[in-house]
């Protein structure tokens, strides 16, 4: 096999009107050809794009939506069953009355056959649709014909937040910064990657994400429907000239495909201006086709939109890959640490069999961080260190554990993460480190005075023995909590706390990281 793209994947200068029987010359089999559909229409007659008279929306609106209709329709006969629909609109308004081509376009996509009269012989009655349910009523004989097999069903409005646009606004009108990304599906079989459109940078989580790290998904936050992707400015992909007035942002477009499609799918425009889908999905692996009419738009993606997305749209990519390991890395640390620290107030609580304030005199934790990417749970040990057995000779972990669920703290479960937690003398824990070291604490330790976020210091392992064999650990309690040493290193801000505050309380580490 060749591995040349092939070259039929391209943006062809056609009037998309034609798309089906553009494709036939192309291709021997067009049924099912395209996997996902990204696109925006003009806005009926608000844009001119060019002097083409093939362009959509120069006729009236009734003329402008049958022709939407028709193209859709042609879509839907070449997409594959697991194909999706997006196409981006707004509302404006004219003449004093808003029109709503998004959900007029949806009024069209959901009897795309274009249904009018009843389907019963022998009647031919006028439909009209029950919009509670989508079916079309004969006002005749009362039959009910279910158009949605036959057509593209509406599954979700997002609101895209363009966050940056002009500053008109009028009586009854605000300044308008959002738009329809209306999407629409095929059959139930539908593409949606809903993991690989994770938002894994923490400033966009709750400012609480890091006292509640088992909220957070290790992979990041699935988006809302309220997308911000600030509009590309003019000279984004190159040189202003010919420039089109209403092109995709990038980060749009990228979370569509992500979403939508997978590697080496067919994504289609059938308006596809400068072709900033067809350039986007090229670059992430998919495979670009589109047609526009305007051959200017055809060369500015020739010439700058395709190039550029090629060579940079990859980094971005490794660069969200390499976020997305270090919250999994992060979100797994927090919840070990902090889950410690909750079974350790578990463990003094005074209302059962339980341990005083102060008998555990240090905790240790140790998880492997190549297990954090894995879909099993990640198992972590956890050592509850005294100075005797007497001292938790008659406490159960178990009872300790069952209180965290009761309670409603959260089990191991709840964490996602398979503990292991016992007891140790502290005789017992040199011993084991002397003689039998866990192969995860065979190089340095790192040590939190009581916060599960913040590693106040690290040391070598040997350096950690005679810190417990001197008894100098007790300089790295915290106020009510002991020290934590674990082979996780985190160090992440807690957004809830004032830092100036919580430095302040802390004594000096022996191998800082500040
Ligand atoms: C809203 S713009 C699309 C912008 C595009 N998403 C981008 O990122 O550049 C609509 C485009 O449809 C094109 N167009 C209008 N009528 C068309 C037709 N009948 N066939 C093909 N393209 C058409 C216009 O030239 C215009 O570039």
């Amino acid at each position: 096999m060749s591995d040349e793209p092939d070259s039929r994947f391209r943006i062809y200068q056609h009037d998309s009107r034609e798309l089906k029987s553009r494709l036939e010359a192309e291709f021997e089999d067009v049924d099912g050809l395209v996997d996902t559909i990204i696109t925006s229409p003009p806005y009926a007659d608000l844009i001119d794009y060019g002097d083409h008279d093939e362009q959509v929306g120069q006729q009236n609106y009734e003329s402008f939506l049958d022709d939407i209709r028709s193209i859709y329709k042609q879509c839907y006969e070449i997409a594959a069953d697991d194909c999706t629909l997006w196409i981006i609109t707004d509302t404006y308004k004219t003449n004093g009355r808003v029109v709503r081509l998004p959900f007029d376009i949806a009024d069209e996509l959901e009897n795309l056959q274009n249904h009018k009269t009843c389907l019963e012989p022998d009647c031919s009655g006028h439909l009209q649709r029950n919009r509670g349910n989508g079916t079309l009523v004969c006002q005749t004989c009362g039959e009910v014909h279910d158009p949605l097999p036959e057509s593209w069903r509406m599954e979700d409005n997002i609101i895209w937040d363009k966050l940056r646009t002009r500053p008109w606004h009028q009586k009854g009108r605000l300044r308008n910064v959002y738009e329809h990304i209306t999407m629409y599906s095929k059959t139930d079989e539908f593409t949606y990657n809903k993991d690989a459109i994770r938002i894994t940078d923490p400033d966009e989580f709750k400012k609480w994400w890091v006292n509640y790290p088992e909220r957070y998904s290790p992979k990041g936050i699935v988006p809302s429907n309220v997308w911000e992707f600030p509009i590309p400015k003019q000279g984004q992909w190159g040189p202003k000239v010919s420039y089109h007035p209403s092109p995709f942002p990038e980060g749009l477009v990228r979370r569509i495909v992500h979403l939508a499609s997978d590697p080496g799918d067919v994504v289609f425009d059938p308006f596809a201006g400068i072709g900033t889908t067809l350039a986007i999905a090229e670059a992430l692996g998919r495979k670009p086709l589109g047609f526009e009419l305007n051959s200017e738009y055809i060369d500015y993606y020739e010439d700058h939109v395709r190039p550029t997305a090629l060579r940079e749209v990859g980094s971005v990519q490794s660069t969200l890959q390499d976020e997305q390991a270090l919250l999994q890395d992060r979100i797994y640390t927090l919840r070990i640490h902090k889950y410690a620290y909750e079974l350790y107030k578990e463990l003094i609580t005074t209302d059962r069999n339980s341990l005083r304030d102060g008998q555990i005199e240090f905790i240790q934790a140790t998880s492997d961080p190549t297990q954090f990417d894995q879909d099993a749970d990640p198992a972590a040990s956890l050592v509850f260190v005294c100075e005797s057995a007497e001292d938790f000779n008659d406490v159960s972990m178990d009872a300790a554990m069952e209180g965290m669920l009761s309670e409603d703290k959260g089990s191991g479960d709840y964490y996602g993460v398979d503990f292991d937690p016992m007891f140790s003398t502290v005789n017992e824990y040199l011993d084991t480190l002397r003689t039998d070291p866990p192969t995860l604490l065979d190089e340095e330790v790192y040590l939190y005075q009581g916060k599960h976020n913040w590693a106040e210091s690290n040391m070598e392992i040997g350096d950690w023995i005679e810190c417990v064999a001197s008894n100098d650990w007790l300089q790295y309690w915290s106020k009510t909590r002991p020290p934590l040493v674990s082979n996780l290193n985190i160090q992440v801000e807690n957004p809830m706390e004032d830092r100036g505050q919580k430095q302040a309380g802390h004594q000096a580490g022996l191998n800082s990281f500040d």
